[in-house]
């Protein structure tokens, strides 16, 4: 049988048979073809992208490992190896990550859901919680995949979330990832700039939450290879990285009822600049929280 990647200068796992060979030959030539291009957790990332092409989990391709692939599999495998050899994030390259438990669609519109996110997430949830207000109102600022207003959407009852938006693709894709999760109903999207903070009413949202473009300009170019695939509209927070920061906390007084919150994703290095950004603005009880690596990068203030 010939081998249509070989006519094309790759290296494919040899096998008597061809393009049939089993799951174990298939992950050995992917984790030496990943590592070849400077791809981080190789193994992991073939195990991934094996158990997406065949639509098992992680844990089952490496107990089947000596299962064979037929051709259409094999084939699949490894385009989808090709796409993360060249350094596009896994979650593009699956088309999915998984945010807090739930799986979302992800695209190149929207940045990739990260964990300390979900820590932004756990902490939005714990002083909602706290507030224990009926109904609550959140305002989510910068929305991408949805994924931190469809978690809060379903794990506080009756809340309702408003998530503004500028990419329209990005929220084409948000509203996508909600009605897959059943909270399109709770969830309001809107295509808004922060920067021209349109909402007139005043004091309507229990929370604000939002993880903003935080990175300053200037560094964007020396980031890891994934991350330059990411858009740069959800990057890019200005010279210092502060812009968004600034203009939602300028209009966190406006938006937020008496005693809510206002919880920001922010860079390692920004704890002191925040805290004074937050303390100008009128906000109190102003915390720095460290995630799980011990960095800067949660800031919570009530107003
Ligand atoms: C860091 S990403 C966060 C995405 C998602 N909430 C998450 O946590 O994975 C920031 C988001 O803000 C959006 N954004 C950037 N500038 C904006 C603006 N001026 N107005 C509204 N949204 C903006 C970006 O498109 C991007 O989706």
């Amino acid at each position: 049988m010939s081998q249509p990647g070989r006519n094309k200068g790759l290296s494919l796992p040899s096998h008597p048979r061809g393009w049939i060979g089993p799951v174990r030959v298939w992950l050995s030539e992917a984790v030496a073809f990943l590592e070849q291009r400077g791809v981080p957790e190789a193994l992991a990332n073939a195990e991934f992208i094996m158990a997406a092409v065949l639509k098992t989990s992680r844990n089952d391709v490496r107990l089947g490992s000596s299962h064979p692939l037929d051709e259409k599999q094999g084939f699949h495998f490894w385009n989808l190896v090709k796409e993360r050899g060249e350094r596009i994030p896994l979650a593009y390259v699956l088309e999915s990550q998984n945010f807090m438990g739930f799986d979302l669609l992800v695209t190149r519109e929207v940045l990739v859901p990260r964990p300390e996110t979900e820590e932004l997430v756990v902490e939005a949830q714990r002083r909602l919680r706290s507030l224990d207000r009926p109904n609550p109102v959140i305002l989510e600022i910068g929305t991408g995949t949805g994924c931190v207003a469809i978690v809060l959407a379903k794990s506080i009852p009756r809340a309702m979330v408003y998530a503004i938006e500028l990419s329209p693709a990005a929220l084409a894709l948000a509203r996508k990832n909600a009605e897959a999760h059943g909270v399109s109903r709770s969830i309001r999207f809107l295509n808004e700039d922060l920067f021209k903070s349109a909402a007139k009413a005043v004091g309507w949202a229990d929370m604000v939450v939002s993880n903003p473009p935080y990175i300053p300009s200037g560094e964007i170019d020396g980031l890891e290879p994934e991350v330059l695939k990411e858009p740069r509209l959800a990057l890019d927070g200005g010279k210092d990285g502060l812009d968004a920061i600034r203009a939602i906390a300028a209009d966190a007084p406006r938006h937020i009822k008496k005693d809510g919150f206002l919880l920001l994703e922010i860079g390692a290095q920004q704890g002191s600049a925040v805290r004074d950004i937050l303390k100008k603005s009128g906000g109190r009880e102003i915390e720095i929280r460290k995630d799980l690596q011990g960095l800067d990068r949660i800031a919570v203030a009530r107003f």
